[in-house]
């Protein structure tokens, strides 16, 4: 059974101690989560109890911030890998999907492909996967480079990776492992297919050594959103991650991916698009305006100024902090989130501290601070629309903001028909509404 269209796609998009930079000062912050197990166990159990669709883990092979006096008053500095905390909450969660980040910069597909397709095991089929390119030198250099893949080159890369570990997972057909005592027969040699495959970044004849998954082949989750990005997401991506500040923008970025994926032969309900929200909730919008200032009050500047730099791919702790963005050279990096820092300063004609403040808790997300109504609104307002179809919540801080959503936001949106009250599926696919792949031998 699938996950009815009326109804919203909701991801907890679990950061550390929370999304707003100075959020693990909050009380309501748990400061160590990004060494603590308990933590996500308890959090993944929470979203569970609420009826999301999955939980989210992002990732960065390295430590991105290299300016120790910013880096040293945040709470990034330390997390767990993905795949390996995934892996440990399947085993405390029945239901809920699991959406692991991992970089087609700095792996090889065969052991993507065979450890999304373990965790797709291990947890009953509710195994996602988000492919990143990466875009942080400070990543390149824990790989023997100095610096980064090209933009377009390591698209060209993350592309035939994508084929590779797809085609990894149907090496073998869904019923092929009989497992015969009686006649000694393990699996069919038929219904093994070997992939040889020869390209231009990689040469893997397999097969896997993985049986086919629950759900035929993981969800496939991306968030590019540059030119070279969006042709990915349209051909591959069965989940977009966005980030958007207007619903202007949101909706002409749904249209397009629909469009360029129509192309590829894809019909609109075989990609969830589901841009990040970071809500600020409480009872009456004044007091979520409070419960926002109190957070952007703890914002040390230089704070403020690295994570920008580190937004727009440039220093710029050599500026006044009062004055505006200065020209910035294009990036090698996240192209779009440079593009939509300046779009927003210069918008809206802000300066260094203005536009850090704006971006403080969603790093370009969009940002919502009211009342549960209000923050509902929007939510209805965009899926309805043609903007999303479903979101990304980006809670300020963990464990508090997440709770907030759930006890303020959620029974809003029930109210309103747009979410679940309960599970209607097991695997991913099914809460996402998703179709299962056939296998592409056996379908042929
Ligand atoms: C919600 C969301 C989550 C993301 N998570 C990660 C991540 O965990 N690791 C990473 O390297 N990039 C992550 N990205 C960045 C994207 O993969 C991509 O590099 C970025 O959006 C810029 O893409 P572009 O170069 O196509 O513009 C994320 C982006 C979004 C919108």
């Amino acid at each position: 059974m699938t996950a009815p269209r009326s109804q919203l796609a909701l991801g907890a998009f679990l950061m550390q101690t929370g999304h707003h930079i100075a959020g693990w000062r909050h009380p309501g912050a748990q400061a160590d989560a990004g060494s603590n197990f308990a933590h996500y166990v308890a959090l993944a159990r929470q979203a569970e109890a609420a009826k999301f669709d999955a939980i989210f883990i992002s990732d960065s092979v390295g430590v991105r911030n290299r300016d120790l006096t910013s880096l040293s008053r945040t709470a990034r500095s330390d997390q767990f890998e993905p795949l390996t905390l995934l892996s440990a909450l399947a085993a405390v969660t029945e239901r809920i999907g699991l959406i692991a980040t991992a970089s087609t910069s700095f792996n090889e597909p065969y052991n993507i492909a065979r450890k999304f397709a373990s965790l797709d095991q291990i947890s009953g089929g509710r195994a996602g996967w988000n492919l990143v390119t990466s875009s942080g030198d400070g990543e390149a250099e824990n790989f023997n480079l100095g610096r980064h893949l090209d933009h377009a080159l390591r698209y060209e890369r993350a592309a035939e990776f994508h084929q590779v570990v797809t085609g990894l997972w149907d090496s073998w057909e869904d019923d092929a492992f009989v497992r015969d005592k009686d006649s000694g027969q393990y699996f069919h040699p038929e219904k093994l297919h070997v992939l040889h495959h020869q390209g231009k970044h990689f040469s893997v004849r397999g097969p896997l050594n993985v049986a086919r998954s629950p759900q035929g082949q993981p969800v496939i989750v991306q968030a590019g959103a540059s030119d070279a990005g969006r042709e990915l997401a349209a051909r591959t991506a069965e989940v977009v991650f966005v980030a958007h500040q207007t619903f202007d923008e949101a909706r002409s970025f749904y249209a397009d991916i629909k469009q360029r994926a129509a192309a590829y032969g894809r019909a609109p309900e075989d990609i969830r698009i589901m841009p990040g929200i970071f809500p600020v909730v409480a009872p009456t919008r004044a007091e979520a305006e409070e419960k926002f200032q109190y957070l952007q009050e703890l914002i040390p500047t230089v704070v403020g100024v690295g994570l920008l730099s580190q937004m727009v791919s440039f220093d710029l702790s050599p500026y006044p902090v009062d004055g505006p963005l200065p020209e910035l050279p294009p990036t090698n990096g996240a192209k779009s989130r440079q593009q939509l820092m300046l779009d927003l300063a210069r918008r809206e004609g802000l300066s260094i501290r203005q536009t850090y403040l704006r971006i403080a808790g969603a790093r370009g997300h969009q940002q919502v601070v009211g009342s549960p109504a209000e923050i509902a609104d929007l939510l209805e307002a965009w899926f309805r629309n043609g903007g999303a179809d479903g979101f990304n919540i980006m809670s300020p801080a963990h464990p508090a903001g997440l709770t907030d959503f759930i006890a303020l936001v959620l029974p809003e949106l029930r109210r309103r028909g747009l979410f679940r009250t309960d599970y209607q599926g097991r695997t991913l696919r099914e809460h996402l509404g998703l179709r299962r792949p056939a296998h592409r031998a056996a379908a042929a």
